[in-house]
């Protein structure tokens, strides 16, 4: 499992930039453009070198907790995936990129695209002295443009992208992704019911053109969830002190909401059940939330069944389980 806290060449990299930058300042600039994000616009706001530094330091971490969680959950399923070659679309500051990389040693070609060139800048300065990520190619240029002319890949990556495009660009580019995908498509988005339904819709599209459902769903038929219910999970990271300084935040970690789908173009042959909520531990049994193949379930394990209750008590929110 790959740790989901920042791993250390990003971290002094982070570091060695915030150098000469006023901490003050980076936590005012986040602090705009969170709420910029949460009144609904884009990462239009990040426009300076300043503005990108303050957004990876807020954020990155989150992200790339995110990111790491859903690859620990798609190798759980295809332990045997390993790709060459990584297409990271709205790349930003190179989140996914690293993640990937951590992820997966296989990896050799690293294509990432973003409109944005204040965050594309800081993503090359972070990667500079890194001794796998030093060759990256990044192109600047919309999402459409950009990957149209892109090289197809193993693996495809959107990470915390497609909120902050309309639905019709959202279509155009699930498909466009795809096309794009040789093997895997991962799209994560924030664990909200907007984040979720993004990603159903995805998910519905690319499966009618032909995809498979890797992880988390056990199945690729309609999602059992019911309205106001949704399907995210959670991931705890670390806070360094910097990160603590630009968020304001007294707490040294946080819990990053989040909800994703890694598509196939292969069926998988292991399709386990999935722990949709941290199951609730007693004395007499464990019962846990799952989505299996024959859609929701509450599951109920005994504490007489010694086995299985000792398993089960193991099983944690967004786990696959027998
Ligand atoms: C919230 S950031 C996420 C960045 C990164 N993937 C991460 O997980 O940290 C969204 C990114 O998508 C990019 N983006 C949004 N719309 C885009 C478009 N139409 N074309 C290219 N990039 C776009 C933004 O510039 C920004 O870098």
């Amino acid at each position: 499992m790959t740790s989901p806290d920042l791993p250390a060449e990003l971290k002094a990299a982070l570091d060695a930039k915030l150098r000469g930058f006023s901490r003050n300042d980076a936590a005012g600039r986040a602090a705009s453009i969170s709420k910029t994000y949460r009144d609904g616009g884009g990462s239009g706001a990040i426009r300076s070198e300043a503005d990108a530094l303050a957004y990876a330091l807020a954020r990155m971490p989150a992200t790339y907790a995110a990111v790491t969680a859903s690859l620990n959950a798609l190798v759980g399923i295809r332990p045997d995936l390993a790709p060459t070659s990584l297409l990271d679309v709205g790349a930003g500051p190179g989140t996914a990129t690293w993640a990937v990389a951590e992820t997966f040693p296989s990896l050799q070609r690293f294509a990432l695209l973003d409109a944005n060139d204040a965050l594309r800048t800081l993503a090359l300065d972070l990667a500079r002295d890194s001794t796998r990520l030093r060759q990256i190619h990044y192109d600047r240029g919309e999402a459409r443009a950009a990957l149209a002319k892109a090289d197809a890949a193993e693996l495809v990556v959107a990470s915390y992208m497609i909120g902050e495009i309309g639905d019709a660009e959202q279509r155009a580019l699930a498909a466009l992704m795809w096309e794009k995908t040789r093997d895997t498509l991962l799209v994560v988005e924030p664990g909200t019911p907007a984040g979720y339904a993004r990603i159903i819709t995805l998910r519905e599209r690319l499966i009618a053109m032909g995809a498979h459902v890797a992880a988390p769903c056990p199945h690729d038929g309609k999602c059992p969830l019911q309205p106001p219910d949704w399907c995210h999970f959670t991931q705890r990271l670390q806070r360094s002190r910097a990160h603590k300084q630009v968020k304001g935040a007294e707490l040294p970690f946080e819990d990053e909401r989040f909800a994703y789908v890694a598509l196939t173009r292969a069926a998988v042959a292991q399709r386990p059940s999935r722990v949709l909520a941290q199951p609730v531990v007693s004395k007499i049994e464990v019962t846990a939330k799952l989505c299996t193949t024959d859609g929701l379930a509450f599951r109920k394990v005994p504490r007489r069944a010694k086995a299985d209750y000792a398993a089960a008590r193991r099983w944690r929110w967004g786990a696959a389980v027998d």
